[in-house]
């Protein structure tokens, strides 16, 4: 197989170069050479540029050559936010929102997050892995190149290694790129009702202490009746005293202040936010957390989405994620991401991507390798059909990704199917 490939004549590349977060107004620029070309050797991007400049500098011979005419190519996308290891599914209770029940009243009679640990611990490793593979499929086909998965859905030890473990495995033999973050404390579980505290001990002193390893990011669901800014302090902090990374689940139902929190620890990234507050949103333009928003959750709960327009203007690095999970948000599809982001959310195309891209990475700490087509980084890109990334918002829930490139290697084409 010829490790080396080169993508001429691309209508556009959009490069979103960039090494680090972009906040604010910077969001916009994505820095789209027209007429562009990318040498990529070895799975790394060696150049990018104008195409007809490239391609008096390389002989054509020792590549593999992608005419690119008429098509936009972008850096893979990020899906830094999703919960995509876990077993059984809850659309009986997604029937029961229709009807009007809430997320948390659902949660508060022993369904929801305790409803999918009970499948969870009851699948074996290798269900985990062939659920996990079949979803990192169709992320794939959607252009995501790297996503991070969560824990959570075992709240014991023995259960949320499986579901590490489980990632571990499809990270070695599946395209995608994995991120682990270990959310132990996502809900209390069913021996632990009515002793959160113990909980919180037991996941601080028994559980982190030996998934520390098993796991880049830790996060907590901090939220009432779930965890509060407390709680959520002490087991952060506790994971951070261990040298993880720290992210959380804030003001995604009630403000309870997890922005403000998420600044005030050096968190990577405040996640959800639909009841974020002015102060925290300027908490966490001024500390450089990244407000990872996730529109399709808003969109299967029938909240109001979060204030990723005001974030923006007010400085804020924003990312975009799925939050795929089995309960309040059944979906991984970039195309509605994308979709109502724009029209819902009133955020640019540009920013859109930006979101999707440079600032997923910076999500997961990854800013320095992926995310972006810049000379050094990772070969993660993906080809649309069309000749603009303008008409990713355009065809509104409609996947046009032609073609995926992980590392160098052509391994999704839509036209050879
Ligand atoms: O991000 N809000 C908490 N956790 C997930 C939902 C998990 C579930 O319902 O299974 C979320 O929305
Ligand atoms: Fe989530």
């Amino acid at each position: 197989m010829n490790k080396n490939m080169i993508i001429k004549n691309a209508s556009e590349v959009v490069t979103c170069s960039g090494f680090k977060a972009k906040q604010g107004k910077d969001m916009q620029n994505i820095g789209v050479i027209e007429k562009g070309a990318i040498v990529i050797e070895n799975g790394i991007i060696k150049d990018v540029g104008d195409s007809k400049a490239i391609l008096e500098r390389v002989n054509e011979k020792d590549y593999e050559v992608i005419d690119a005419s008429n098509k936009a190519v972008l850096p893979g996308f990020v899906d830094s936010h999703t919960h995509f290891i876990f077993g059984g599914y809850r659309a009986e209770e997604f029937s029961w929102r229709l009807r009007g029940d809430s997320y948390m009243s659902i949660m508060e009679r022993g369904g929801g997050i305790v409803n999918t640990v009970k499948s969870t611990r009851e699948a074996s490793l290798d269900e985990l892995i062939a659920f996990g593979k079949e979803r990192l499929d169709s992320m794939f086909q959607f252009g995501v190149t790297t996503v991070e998965g969560k824990s959570g859905y075992g709240l014991d030890y023995n259960t949320e290694m499986k579901q590490l473990k489980a990632m571990d495995e499809l990270d070695k033999n599946h395209p995608v790129d994995i991120v682990k973050t270990f959310l132990g404390a996502h809900a209390v579980p069913a021996e632990y009702k009515g002793r959160t505290e113990e909980y919180v001990d037991f996941i601080i002193k028994d559980v982190l202490p030996k998934v520390k390893d098993s796991a880049e990011f830790c996060d907590v669901f901090c939220e009432k009746n779930v965890f509060s800014i407390e709680q959520s302090r002490k087991i952060l902090n506790s994971a951070k005293a261990l040298g993880m990374n720290i992210k959380l689940h804030a003001d995604e139902i009630v403000a309870l202040g997890g922005a403000e929190l998420a600044a005030e620890l050096g968190a990577v990234s405040a996640d959800h936010l639909l009841q974020c507050s002015d102060k925290g949103i300027k908490d966490m333009a001024e500390s450089g957390v990244v407000a990872t928003l996730l529109p399709c959750t808003a969109f299967s709960l029938k909240e109001n989405y979060a204030r990723g327009r005001k974030m923006i203007d007010n400085g804020c690095a924003v990312a975009l994620a799925t939050d795929f999970n089995p309960g309040s948000c059944f979906t991984n599809s970039i195309p509605l991401l994308i979709a109502l982001a724009c029209i819902h959310m009133n955020l640019t195309i540009e920013e859109v991507i930006t979101a999707l891209t440079i600032n997923g990475a910076a999500a997961l700490k990854k800013e320095d390798t992926i995310g972006s087509i810049d000379i050094g980084k990772k070969a993660d890109i993906v080809i649309l059909k069309y000749l603009s990334y303008k008409f990713l918002p355009y065809n509104a829930g409609v996947n046009i990704v032609e073609k995926v490139i992980k590392n160098g290697e052509l391994v999704w084409n839509k036209s050879n199917r």
